[in-house]
């Protein structure tokens, strides 16, 4: 039975500045803490970098013709903001650097010309090194730069850019880069990982204020969660659920319930009170993270199987798939993540489409009224170029179509989905993983930069053309 989407759904692809852009030095590119990490011995495989990474920065005429090629609806880029602000403090003119605009500005223009939508992030994890330097996001006054950062942006391209997407992932942002420091600036520091999740909020807010000042009226305003889909090992199990629960205030509503309702969730400062009482949370900030979204976006990859851990077995998976290094997850230490069977993609991530499903849904009937897009969901593939110069990435394509099936279930229940974006339009840096996870419909020769439409691409722009699955 084909599956046919409603009139108007977004079909997109999505990318990230540091994960193919390159020309890291060039124009008056700053340092980010991404250049700093990837560069220092032992923090990303093989010790590669973004440094090079798609040569997108010199190729995107060639990127957005291939964009056209596929019949995208809209396409999900991040600015990198020490492109536009290279010591990310400032906007006046000597701190604004208009060879980086100049740059989003012909972006933005080829994409209009090819009739496919901008969909801007602001920050994908790039930020300015000496943002970092002076405390990174453990400290309040990084979301005032990051405001100032996107009011410069804002005005530069806000009378062509649909949609503002503050950030992507702040969890990422916070646990990752604070925390477990497996993603830069490499800390471990579960005090500052919660601070850069308030300050994260702070920002979001912050920048929803300054951009609706400056955008075009009918530009929608949104930012990217990374929701995990929490699963209780045995959901009979009160200890499970309990676990899987609390892990929810640190994973998830830590985020949801800040922007979405502007206040944070009751058992978050009790489940993380052996940590911080959360002094910074000065009164008003919480209700500026609150300044409204018009669409959530949402990356989902695989969903988290929780145990409750009773503190004697030895643990099977203590950070839940996020690449070793020490936990994310703040507050909540007598958790367990049981190795799953059946099958995984490349980055050892199970497959199992449900999850999205059980996601939609769950913000269906959560959070009722808020329109809904998934801006990222695809997977790692062990890609090979077989005899013909093609990849026949069969899995891949497998993988797409279960999750846009789940996605379409998903909005018979009810769900207001808009859009769906695969990750990612072509290969690039996986970040602490480098170069060997290839999640993109199009191929990257590193050798020579050359691109390759894999299967994938053919089919993904049948999908497009015929407005849902064959
Ligand atoms: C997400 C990131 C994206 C990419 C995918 C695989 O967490 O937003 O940049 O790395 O995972």
């Amino acid at each position: 039975m084909p599956l046919t989407f409603p009139k108007g759904f977004v079909w997109g692809a999505a990318t990230a500045s540091y994960q193919i852009e390159g020309a890291v030095t060039e124009d008056g590119r700053g340092p980010s803490i991404w250049d700093t990490f990837s560069h220092t011995p032992g923090k990303v495989e093989r010790g590669e970098s973004g440094d090079v990474a798609g040569d997108h920065y010199h190729r995107v005429a060639e990127d957005v013709a291939s964009m056209a090629d596929l019949g995208l609806d809209a396409y999900r880029f991040s600015i990198a903001w020490p492109r536009i602000v290279p010591t990310g403090s400032g906007a006046e003119a000597g701190a604004v650097e208009q060879r980086g605009i100049d740059f989003y500005s012909r972006l933005v223009d080829a994409l209009l010309a090819h009739g496919i939508s901008p969909v801007a992030t602001l920050y994908h994890w790039d930020l300015p090194q000496p943002l970092e330097d002076a405390g990174g996001w453990a400290v309040r006054e990084t979301a005032f730069r990051f405001a100032e950062y996107a009011e410069v942006i804002g005005r530069a391209l806000g009378d062509r850019v649909d949609i503002w997407t503050t950030l992507n992932e702040p969890w990422c942002a916070a646990f990752l880069g604070y925390a477990a420091g497996v993603h830069a600036p490499g800390r471990t520091d579960p005090q500052a990982a919660l601070k850069a999740a308030h300050d994260l909020n702070l920002a979001h807010g912050l920048g929803v204020q300054a951009l609706r000042g400056v955008v075009k009226a009918d530009a929608r305003m949104s930012v990217t969660l990374n929701l995990h889909q929490f699963r209780p090992a045995d959901p009979d199990d009160a200890e499970d659920v309990d676990a899987a629960h609390r892990l929810d205030a640190v994973g998830n509503r830590i985020f949801l319930d800040p922007i979405l309702h502007g206040r944070y969730p009751d058992d978050l400062a009790a489940n993380t009170s052996s940590v911080s009482n959360w002094p910074w949370a000065i009164p008003g900030d919480v209700e500026t993270a609150g300044a409204g979204i018009d669409v959530l976006g949402v990356n989902y990859y695989t969903p988290t199987v929780v145990k409750f851990w009773d503190g004697r077995s030895p643990k099977e998976g203590a950070d839940g798939g996020h690449g070793g290094g020490a936990s994310p997850w703040v507050g909540v230490s007598d958790v367990d993540f049981p190795a799953q069977p059946g099958p995984k993609t490349a980055m050892g991530w199970p497959i199992d489409a449900s999850g999205l499903e059980e996601l939609l849904e769950r913000l269906n009937r959560e959070h009722p009224g808020v329109p809904l897009m998934i801006t990222e969901n695809g997977m790692a593939a062990p890609d090979v170029v077989a005899p013909d110069g093609a990849v026949h990435d069969a899995d891949r394509i497998a993988y797409l179509n279960d999750h846009i099936a789940a996605a379409h279930r998903a909005m018979e229940a009810g769900a207001d989905l808009r859009g769906y974006f695969v990750w990612s339009l072509m290969d690039n840096f996986e970040w602490a993983r480098g170069y060997g996870m290839r999640f993109g419909i199009v191929r990257v020769d590193y050798d020579t930069l050359a691109r390759t439409p894999k299967d994938s691409a053919a089919w993904y722009r049948d999908v497009i053309a015929r407005n849902g699955l064959p």
